[in-house]
């Protein structure tokens, strides 16, 4: 298994390029199922969870293209045409390995009128079950049962329904699968307590390209009529907001200065008030957001919640960071139960962070050193990255796959702005 090798210590500084959102993109790719005609996709991450969607509507019927995928590029387009829906299953062992496949179910019930979709179960961060998903499928007519790890939801004769959905949490997925059932059942459906996150909205406008009819864009409450069909259009996703805090992240820890190229502002904002928090420089530059360290890094008191609150998907990225504070930080989770994982690793490393219930508390150290590590999910191992372009002496990152997930080209990128890191095979 590839492990990633960094020398840390050197200040980064040069542009980075900030790819396709994977979070947009996973949820964009299944709006292929919604019409019987192309759907282009632009600016599509390289990921290998993009390959793992992609590989799973190929299952269901879809035909995809793939252009622009010259190795010296970034970002793909991908035409998808869904002409017939060969299969409406979503198999365990795909799930198992992608969470988002539950993202067919809605795409699915809509345009075939049945789904069977295996339960994702739990994961390395929490329990995330997926009991919104199925209720607002129920408010829009479909008939639910669950067996042998299976859902299978069937939509009434004459297909979804219009009806009211409230969420009682605000549930990111859960109002994906929701607005893509919604666009093709009949008359309206109003989501309340929807999730705002810019993916959200990236979504919808994709759908309103393709014909659907929705209001309420970047509010918690959307209102949806219904269309008889949709129709083919070209979408490009947008730029990815954790990448490019994750990037600005390790400006901060080496001192450095980054200009993230094709990051936008509007959709990180609590990312970027924090970073300024921390002592940041931010300015607008033509092409982006150059991030520059301003000597030292303070303290910060964060919690996540949903957007436009902090995201907790730049939560472990930010720990990291502030393990080199001159101060005591307190980060609190409060949307996964078990978002921990890479404290004792960070711990490994020099850092002086404590764990109490939800919040964990981070006294800054005067510097991490090298080790080898290893993570349990994908933005953990970012943390342990940006700790290791920031320590004494080598890190050896293990369990490579996770980044792979949601970092298009990490190694590339860092190297072009000073880096010392590389990938080297299994050890
Ligand atoms: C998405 C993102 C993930 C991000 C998360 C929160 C994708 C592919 N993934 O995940 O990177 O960390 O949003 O911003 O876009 N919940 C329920 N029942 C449900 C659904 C969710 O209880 O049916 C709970 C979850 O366990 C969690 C909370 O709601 O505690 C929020 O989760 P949700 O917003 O649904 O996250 P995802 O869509 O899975």
């Amino acid at each position: 298994m590839d492990r990633i090798i960094i020398t840390g210590g050197k200040p980064l500084k040069g542009r980075i390029p900030i790819s396709g959102a994977k979070n947009a993109a996973l949820t964009l790719l299944p709006c292929a199922l919604l019409t019987d005609e192309p759907l282009t996709l632009r600016n599509l991450p390289r990921l290998a969870d993009v390959d793992g969607f992609g590989h799973l509507l190929n299952q269901l019927g879809v035909s995809i293209t793939v252009e622009g995928s010259k190795p010296d590029e970034f970002g793909r387009v991908m035409t998808l045409r869904a002409s017939n829906i060969a299969s409406t299953v979503a198999p365990y062992d795909i799930v198992r390995k992608m969470r988002a496949s539950i993202l067919v179910l809605g795409p699915l019930v809509a345009r075939a009128g049945e789904a069977t979709v295996s339960l994702p179960g739990g994961c390395a961060i929490g329990m995330r079950p997926v009991d919104l998903h199925l209720k607002a499928l129920e408010a829009l007519g479909a008939e639910l049962e669950i067996a042998a790890g299976y859902v299978k939801a069937k939509a009434p004769p004459g297909g979804l329904r219009g009806g009211e959905i409230r969420f009682p949490i605000v549930s990111v997925g859960a109002t994906e699968n929701a607005l893509m059932a919604a666009v093709l059942a009949k008359g309206t459906t109003v989501i309340e307590n929807a999730a705002r996150e810019p993916e959200i909205t990236d979504l919808a406008k994709c759908l309103i390209a393709m014909g659907a009819k929705i209001d309420g864009l970047r509010t918690d409450t959307l209102t949806i009529e219904g269309v008889d069909e949709l129709h083919g259009a070209t979408y490009a996703v947008m730029p990815d907001r954790i990448e490019a805090g994750s990037y600005a992240c390790a400006a901060m820890i080496t001192g450095g200065s980054l200009e993230l190229v094709g990051a936008r502002k509007e959709t990180m904002p609590s990312i970027f008030s924090g970073l300024q928090d921390a002592g940041a420089i931010i300015e607008d530059t033509a092409s982006g957001i150059r991030v520059s360290a301003d000597g030292g890094i303070k303290p910060l008191s964060l919690a996540t919640a949903p957007f436009p609150a902090f995201p907790t998907d730049m939560q472990a990225q930010f720990m990291a960071m502030l393990s080199l504070a001159n101060g005591t930080s307190l980060l609190t989770e409060t949307i996964f139960e078990n978002r921990y994982m890479h404290v004792p690793e960070l711990n490994r490393m020099g850092a002086d962070i404590e764990v109490r219930g939800r919040s964990a508390v981070v006294r800054g150290v005067e510097k991490l050193h090298g080790a080898p590590v290893m993570a349990t999910d994908l933005r953990a191992s970012m943390s342990l990255v940006l700790a290791g372009l920031a320590a004494e002496g080598q890190t050896e990152v293990n369990r490579v796959y996770h980044l792979d997930r949601g970092y298009e080209r990490l190694e590339e990128k860092l190297q072009a702005v000073g880096a010392d890191i590389e990938r080297a095979g299994a050890g």
